[in-house]
């Protein structure tokens, strides 16, 4: 049985960005959100293959160190003919400065030096994991299908936006403005973002 979350929940980030937008989304239910970054817990080395992997990784982390629920997310860019590259790398691929123009530029490249041919068929995946301090787990992952596109477009968004262009759409994530992609619709219809899409599901199974 899937089981809901209520009173104080630890988010296993220390990215201030995206603690905001989880509290924005986590307030209206009575959740009290509060960062792993403020409660001085260490973020774990990303180890695993997959992005549940990594986002459980962190979520049992933070809930093992602080004695409470805790949340975790990992997400990233899926590119077809680079056999699903960058793939769980994607933050590294911006390097130490995480500089998502090189890291663009690289995916460019890489799809160049393979010969491959536009469509450049890519996905973002982002995946949610929240773990209670008696081991129960609950799993979501929110998936966005589309195409890159070079020479990147729009200044909006971060990473990969300015390549990311969503099936059906003619903007790319770089050129929307941040609510129209990571927006969560009230009248029951589907999501943009694979992030919106995981926070979808998991408002539906866990949030009163
Ligand atoms: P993490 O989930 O914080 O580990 O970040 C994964 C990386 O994937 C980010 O640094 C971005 O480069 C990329 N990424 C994940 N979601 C998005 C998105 O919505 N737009 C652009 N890049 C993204």
């Amino acid at each position: 049985m899937t089981r809901k979350i209520e009173g104080r929940l630890v988010i296993a980030t220390h990215n201030p960005g995206k603690l905001w937008e989880l509290r924005q989304l986590l307030a209206p239910h009575g959740i009290d959100a509060i960062s792993a970054g403020e409660l001085g817990v260490a973020e774990p080395a990303e180890t695993e293959g997959s992005f549940a992997g990594n986002a459980l990784l962190k979520a049992r982390a933070s809930c093992a160190v602080t004695g409470l629920p805790a949340f975790a997310d990992d997400s990233g860019l899926c590119v077809d003919a680079l056999e699903g590259a960058p793939g769980v790398y994607s933050a590294r691929w911006g390097g130490e400065d995480r500089d998502f123009s090189a890291a663009i530029r690289r995916v460019e490249r890489e799809l160049r030096e393979r010969g491959a041919q536009p469509p450049f068929a890519a996905h973002f995946i982002c995946a949610l994991a929240i773990v209670w301090p008696d081991g129960h787990v609950e799993e979501f992952e929110g998936r966005v299908d589309g195409v890159l596109v070079f020479p990147p477009r729009g200044e909006k968004g971060f990473g990969y936006d300015p390549i990311f262009l969503p099936d059906g759409l003619d903007r790319t994530f770089g050129e929307m403005m941040s609510a129209e992609k990571h927006a969560l619709p009230g009248d029951g219809s589907r999501a943009l973002s694979h992030r919106a899409r995981a926070f979808q599901a998991l408002a539906l199974a866990c949030l009163a």
